[in-house]
């Protein structure tokens, strides 16, 4: 039996070497701040949106690794509409770009100075990471307050414009993290959970949103309209604050079942009823006969916009987060649907620094009460076939569709 082990290890030290990467704990320096893992190869890879719909797996040489800079070797990285949009039309006229911001990887270099991450944890190699906001002209604004600035002003690995090092997206197989970036050990994380760190913040602002309506609480009716990665991630967050009555309504009945696995008590096929007052009778039915005290419109449809005040109660709550960018105007009656109901409504965008960490602990107890959150990445692919994930994500098949690099 001794045998056998000894020899399991040695070949593990073969191949590690084979691959240029040491197991943990045995790189020059590991363990401590500063310091490399392993070799490092000379070269990194980078997927280059060099052309509308094309990407072009780049090689460039590995960067200087500064006294605060951190080298991360890519596990992973989730594709998101933003992704989709840059690649199909590049609104933000970013090409050549190295896109990907939902990513996540290991340290195998770290500069001197750098010691903990923005949570105030320790840092050292072979630490997992994700990287937030960057704040080049202001660092400390992650001090005085995590929360007052939205990220969406500020800027993200996977949307900078291109610079000399060219490693700047998380669809690469390395990516340097630079002075002024938000970073965040994760290591107690399994690797599809980091990958869902991202958009897992979208829906803990949401739902932050919605407490501060004072409406949301742990016995509400509530309605989650909309069951993309997106509406199941509310739903899931819902359940984790011991939500019991949570109704999904969309049209996709595999999404609807879904839905239920990830703890809506449960769902409204639209499909099914003619018409709002239909609709509106059959959530109710699913809500033990009353009408919701909060609903959560997360589909980027007006007329999702329109039906939802219909499912609210008298003096119920509402969270819009559904339109990210401009899907055009909603209509709604003012009277019926807001004045005389008195509902309250609240807006949600993007996420703060404070719910990163709020997620962290939101995925952690996702697992420990058995909801499959992993089941939301339905594909993967290698960064060599990045083009083929890319257009399978544009043809609207599964849910979350990620890039997971060989290690
Ligand atoms: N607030 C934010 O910061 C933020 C961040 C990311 C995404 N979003 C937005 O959230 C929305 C949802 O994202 P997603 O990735 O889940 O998208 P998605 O397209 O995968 O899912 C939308 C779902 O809504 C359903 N739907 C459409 N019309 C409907 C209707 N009238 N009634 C009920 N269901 C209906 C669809 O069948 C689909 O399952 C998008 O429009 C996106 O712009 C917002
Ligand atoms: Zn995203």
């Amino acid at each position: 039996m001794a045998d056998t082990a000894q020899i399991e290890e040695i070949v593990k030290q073969v191949l590690a070497s084979m691959s240029g990467v040491v197991s943990p704990g045995s790189g020059e320096n590991s363990g401590a701040a500063g310091g490399v893992k392993g070799s490092i190869p000379k070269t990194a890879h980078v997927a280059m949106l060099t052309a509308l719909e094309h990407f072009d797996v780049k090689e460039f040489p590995m960067p200087e690794v500064g006294d605060e800079d951190i080298l991360v070797k890519v596990e992973g990285c989730g594709i998101c509409g933003t992704d989709a949009h840059e690649f199909k039309r590049d609104p933000f006229g970013l090409i050549p770009v190295a896109l990907g911001h939902e990513g996540t990887g290991e340290i195998v270099k770290m500069g001197k100075n750098v010691k903990k991450d923005s949570a105030g944890k320790d840092l050292k190699i072979g630490d997992k990471v994700v990287t937030c906001m960057i704040f080049k002209d202001n660092p400390d604004i992650t001090m005085f307050d995590l929360n007052r600035q939205n990220v969406g002003g500020a800027d993200v690995y996977g949307l900078l414009p291109d610079d000399d090092i060219h490693l700047n997206g998380w669809f690469s197989d390395y990516i340097l993290i630079r002075k002024g970036s938000t970073v965040f050990n994760v290591s107690d994380l399994d690797l599809y959970s980091r990958v869902l760190i991202e958009p897992c913040a979208v829906l803990i602002h949401a739902v932050e949103r919605a407490k501060s309506t004072g409406i949301l609480r742990f016995n509400s009716n509530v309605v989650v309209q909309g069951c993309g990665p997106i509406g199941l991630i509310c739903i899931a967050i819902l359940r984790t604050m011991g939500i019991n009555r949570i109704v999904a309504v969309d049209g996709e009945q595999k999404r609807l079942d879904f839905a239920k696995e990830l703890g809506a008590s449960d769902s409204v096929n639209f499909k099914e009823h003619k018409g709002i007052e239909a609709l509106t009778a059959a959530v109710q039915e699913k809500c033990q006969g009353h009408l919701a005290d909060f609903a959560f419109q997360c589909t980027g449809s007006p007329a999702g916009h329109s039906n939802i005040y219909k499912f609210i109660r008298n003096g119920g709550g509402l969270c819009e987060l559904g339109f990210f960018i401009n899907g055009g105007d909603a209509t709604i009656n003012p009277h019926f649907d807001i004045c005389s109901k008195e509902i309250t409504t609240v807006g949600s965008w993007v996420y703060t620094l404070r719910d990163y960490a709020t997620t962290f602990e939101f995925l952690k107890s996702a697992k420990r009460i058995g909801l499959p959150i992993d089941k939301l990445i339905t594909h993967t692919y290698p960064l060599e076939e990045i083009n083929q994930a890319l257009k399978t994500n544009l043809a609207m098949q599964g849910l979350k569709i990620a890039i997971i690099n060989k290690q």
